[in-house]
């Protein structure tokens, strides 16, 4: 009789070794089921000679200012990210309301405001090459052709993956004129100034709203080009609170993104793929992971992505990659590089 309190002690602890035990094998089972899931298909991508583990990257000027958010967005799936365009000195952007969205399109007047080089190579470069989790774009912007070399040379000191030429916003249009993307001469002329400066992969992000985006592609590849990133925003379009009679963007006009978008994205992808075989970030109302099998099959390498950050959150990267490796299991695709400029 005396036994039992000690018996009862004994049994607890082998009940709750067991729990802890059974804990352990649920995590393991749940990890290899995941592993599983994601080695059915390999997503990872070669894009510049840098290795990315999917193909999707988050877009310029979305999510893209801080290292920690920028971390955030790898930590919800994204294969590489974007930072938002740097400028050499600070650029204050338009004012509130700059953006809004609706069921088929998004719009943005950001201006394209940023805190200028030096804040991105002494804060958000080092910190996110602490522990690197993905590989990282830098996109840098400027008015004048010579000094897209100077942010070329600087940028190149946080060593970023890649060079992003952003010379297609078109919501400062009415502050500096047409963007360089819009005219083949002046998107071959940065292409050259930026490639003097730098040893990195340079990519050129083109504009939409042109007559012949492969003509100017071709321009860009002709002066050293190592690839594209194919579109930014179109337009600029506008649109009006009809009960207040005033435009709802303070800027009055700015740039379409989001699903309307997609295709003239894939027609523009298409069209640059054709005309220099250069590996593109294909970008532009990707919302499922189905729309980002369609950009690969027109020339994608990588597929960039925005504003579907709106509409599905954050997490939506995460989302994406599953749909596109369900989309490949059910196609017989083992390594998503087959996929690649398919439709010809
Ligand atoms: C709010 C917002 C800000 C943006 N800022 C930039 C930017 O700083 N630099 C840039 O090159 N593109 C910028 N873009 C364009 C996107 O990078 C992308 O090319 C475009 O939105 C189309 O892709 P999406 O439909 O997936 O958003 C911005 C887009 C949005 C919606």
């Amino acid at each position: 009789m005396e036994e039992l309190p000690v018996r009862l002690e004994e049994w607890k602890w082998v009940f709750k070794k067991s729990l802890t035990k059974a804990f352990y094998l649920v995590l393991l089972l749940r990890f290899k089921v995941e592993i599983y899931i994601f080695q059915m298909v390999d997503l990872s991508v070669k894009f510049c000679r840098v290795e990315f583990k999917n193909p999707t990257v988050l877009a310029s000027g979305v999510l893209g200012v801080t290292a920690s958010s920028l971390k955030n967005v790898v930590r919800n799936g994204a294969g590489g990210v974007t930072t938002k365009s740097i400028w050499l000195q600070e650029n204050v952007g338009h004012k509130n309301p700059t953006m809004f969205g609706t069921d088929h399109y998004f719009m943005n007047a950001v201006g394209l405001s940023d805190a200028g080089i030096e804040k991105a190579l002494g804060e958000t470069f080092p910190e996110y090459n602490k522990r690197k989790p993905a590989p990282i774009i830098a996109s840098i912007v400027a008015v004048k052709i010579e000094d897209f070399g100077l942010l070329a040379e600087k940028i190149s000191e946080g060593n970023p993956d890649i060079i992003e030429v952003n010379i297609s916003c078109p919501n400062v249009e009415d502050k500096y004129g047409k963007p360089f993307a819009c005219s083949l001469v002046d998107a071959a002329k940065v292409t050259e100034a930026v490639k003097s400066r730098t040893k990195k992969p340079v990519i050129i992000k083109l504009s939409p709203n042109v007559n012949d985006i492969g003509e100017i592609a071709k321009a860009c590849a002709d002066r050293g080009a190592d690839g594209f990133c194919v579109i930014n925003t179109l337009g600029p379009g506008m649109a009006v609170d009809i009960d207040l009679r005033m435009p709802i963007l303070a800027n009055k006009v700015g740039g379409i993104s989001g699903p309307a978008l997609k295709p003239i994205a894939v027609k523009c992808v298409y069209d640059v793929y054709k005309a220099t075989g250069l590996p593109i970030v294909a970008t532009g109302g990707v919302m499922t992971g189905e729309d980002a099998i369609e950009m690969m099959m027109v020339g994608g390498r990588l597929v960039g992505i925005g504003t579907m950050v709106y509409y599905r959150g954050v997490s939506g990267f995460k989302k994406i990659v599953k749909e596109m490796a369900d989309w490949c299991d059910k196609n017989g695709i083992h390594k998503i590089e087959e996929i690649i400029g398919v439709v010809k």
